[in-house]
């Protein structure tokens, strides 16, 4: 069986990479090769991720780079189109919920290619996220659809998806926590930053909504005052955040806070070790509500929705409906006082995902 997996963006990286060791592993798996878009090009939002996650060079770059999400699409699927004629893999394999997720899934469906989604079923129920978008197209016409948490599969169910392309799996992601942590915990980057183990709040924040709008960047700031009071703050800024507080001219203010450790994006295992590590997790992130879930660590989580309610009904997350910095300040005032949920970790989330996907890939697809 030869496996093409793709990846596009920095959240997509952590969770090809223990799918592609269980794939070399299985003697029934001939060929695990990496395609990636490209949508992620930096050294620090790609390559840096390949080198940690102990991942080969992608053998396919499509080179997309940024770009609105119509051209970031259409230039895959045709550049995609191309390779998938040449390779003609007996599996294409997306993950998450990317541009490079949705549009590799529809040329190879079209193509007639067996088209595995890992991370089905998660719904925000959000259709002004892109990111919805791609879960809703991608999870109604891939063959195969391997979930990590229960609401994934009453989404499924709901939308008739029959039982039998649907199997919950656990979550690739947390494989990877599970087999880097270890590693990870060796890094040297709170002594660099000069911050000692739960004595800093953790932040990332780049969801349009909350990041490109002035109004949602002064809260930002106004936010990170009012933590700094309590704790150091350290803000893994992520590039399209940086952009718009240089636009709107907000960069030196945040820049000079005192107490405010501003650092750009993070290596995988720098990340793993400022979560396990951190007070509170402030962030709109999609994965990290998850990683914190299984770290159990509190996590503040910019958003009216969530796609990933285990992380809330089981998990340590707390939604927070909009950026009021009073609000937050109240909230994030309880936790440090020690009123944050325990959480316990998600049915499956054990570190063998990947492997259970690659068992069923074979048993079903093999011949
Ligand atoms: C993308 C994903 C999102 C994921 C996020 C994680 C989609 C729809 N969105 O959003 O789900 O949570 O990645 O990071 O696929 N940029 C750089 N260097 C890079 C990559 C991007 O400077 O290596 C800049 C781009 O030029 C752009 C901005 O960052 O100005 C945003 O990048 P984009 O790829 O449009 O989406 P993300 O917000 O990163």
């Amino acid at each position: 069986m030869k496996i093409l997996n793709i990846v596009g963006a920095r959240p997509n990286f952590m969770k090809i990479a223990p799918l592609h060791r269980a794939f070399q592993a299985h003697p029934k798996i001939t060929s695990s090769k990496i395609l990636h878009t490209g949508q992620h090009y930096d050294a620090k939002m790609s390559d840096i991720f390949f080198n940690q996650l102990e991942l080969p060079q992608p053998d396919y770059y499509l080179g997309v780079g940024g770009g609105s999400h119509t051209y970031q699409k259409a230039n895959v699927m045709i550049k995609f189109e191309e390779i998938l004629n040449e390779e003609r893999p007996d599996v294409v394999l997306v993950v998450g919920d990317v541009n490079a997720t949705a549009a590799c899934s529809i040329v190879a469906v079209k193509m007639g290619i067996p088209t595995v989604h890992v991370e089905a079923g998660l719904r925000s129920g959000d259709r002004t996220m892109p990111e919805e978008i791609n879960r809703v197209i991608t999870d109604a016409i891939a063959d195969m659809l391997f979930v990590t948490e229960q609401s994934g599969m009453i989404h499924l169910a709901k939308e008739g998806v029959s039982d039998d392309k649907v199997y919950f799996v656990g979550h690739v992601m947390i494989d990877s926590l599970i087999y880097f942590r270890e590693k990870a915990s060796k890094e040297s980057v709170l002594e660099e930053i000069g911050v000692k183990p739960k004595d800093y709040i953790l932040m990332t924040m780049h969801r349009p909504h909350n990041v490109d709008y002035e109004k949602g960047l002064k809260d930002i700031i106004q936010i990170i005052k009012n933590a700094t009071k309590h704790k150091n703050v350290v803000f893994a800024i992520h590039p399209r955040t940086s952009n718009n507080m240089n636009k709107f001219g907000l960069y030196e203010e945040l820049e000079n806070i005192e107490g405010l450790h501003l650092l750009g994006p993070q290596g995988y295992l720098q990340f793993l070790k400022l979560m396990d590590n951190a007070a509170l997790i402030i962030t709109d992130s999609g994965g990290i509500q998850e990683e914190t879930t299984y770290l159990q660590v509190p996590c503040m989580t910019f958003r009216d929705t969530t796609e990933r309610p285990v992380t809330i009904e089981l998990g340590t997350n707390f939604l927070m409906k909009d950026l009021n910095p009073e609000t937050v300040r109240i909230q994030m005032e309880d936790i440090l006082n020690g009123n944050a949920k325990q959480g316990v970790i998600p049915p499956l989330w054990d570190g063998k995902a990947s492997e259970r996907i690659a068992n069923i890939l074979v048993e079903k697809l093999g011949e």
